[in-house]
């Protein structure tokens, strides 16, 4: 009879044994999958936020390119020197000549102006080529110097 006691005191605390191992394991399951979740959405984040800079250094450049130069197709001289040029051009950065300074284009403009579209096409000095923006045509760079020339007050 003290056998059978203990046998059914026995099989209960085995019984709450495995309960709690199941719930533990349970509750183990449940928070590395929502860990797991979570390290898929920082990745997913993390992702997304070097995905430009990856773009242009696995050398698409082209292709990452094409739709800013579709949408430049449309745009005017002056529109393509704020987006491109301004940055410089305004402020004199980089010794850029400001594009205020009338004298300073003067004496660009003396070099004659096919070769002020070739400083700008290849880049010069602290200008790199087009002013960082490869994507523009080579005819817009021209329109884009001759605008600027006409805002600094010479008429091409
Ligand atoms: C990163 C700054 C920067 C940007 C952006 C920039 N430029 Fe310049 N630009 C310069 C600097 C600096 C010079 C002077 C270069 C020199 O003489 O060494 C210059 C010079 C020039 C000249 C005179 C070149 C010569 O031969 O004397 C022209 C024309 C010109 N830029 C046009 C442009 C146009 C058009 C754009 C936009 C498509 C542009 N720049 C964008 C910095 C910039």
């Amino acid at each position: 009879m003290e056998d059978q006691e203990f046998i059914n005191n026995f099989s209960a605390v085995l019984a709450a044994v495995v309960a709690i191992v199941v719930f533990i394991f349970v509750l183990a399951i449940g928070l590395s999958s929502k860990d797991e979740t979570m390290d898929m959405a920082m990745e997913k984040r993390t992702k997304e936020r070097i995905a430009p800079i990856s773009r242009v250094h696995v050398g698409e450049v082209a292709a990452a390119a094409t739709p800013a130069a579709d949408a430049m197709a449309e745009a005017t001289p002056e529109q393509i020197y704020q987006s491109a040029c301004n940055a410089c051009h305004a402020a004199g950065v980089l010794e850029a000549p400001r594009l205020e300074d009338r004298a300073a284009w003067e004496t660009r403009y003396a070099q004659g102006l096919d070769v002020l579209y070739q400083s700008v096409i290849n880049g010069k000095g602290n200008m790199p080529a087009k002013g960082g923006r490869i994507d523009l045509s080579d005819d817009a760079i021209r329109k884009t110097v001759d605008y600027m020339l006409e805002a600094a007050g010479l008429v091409p």
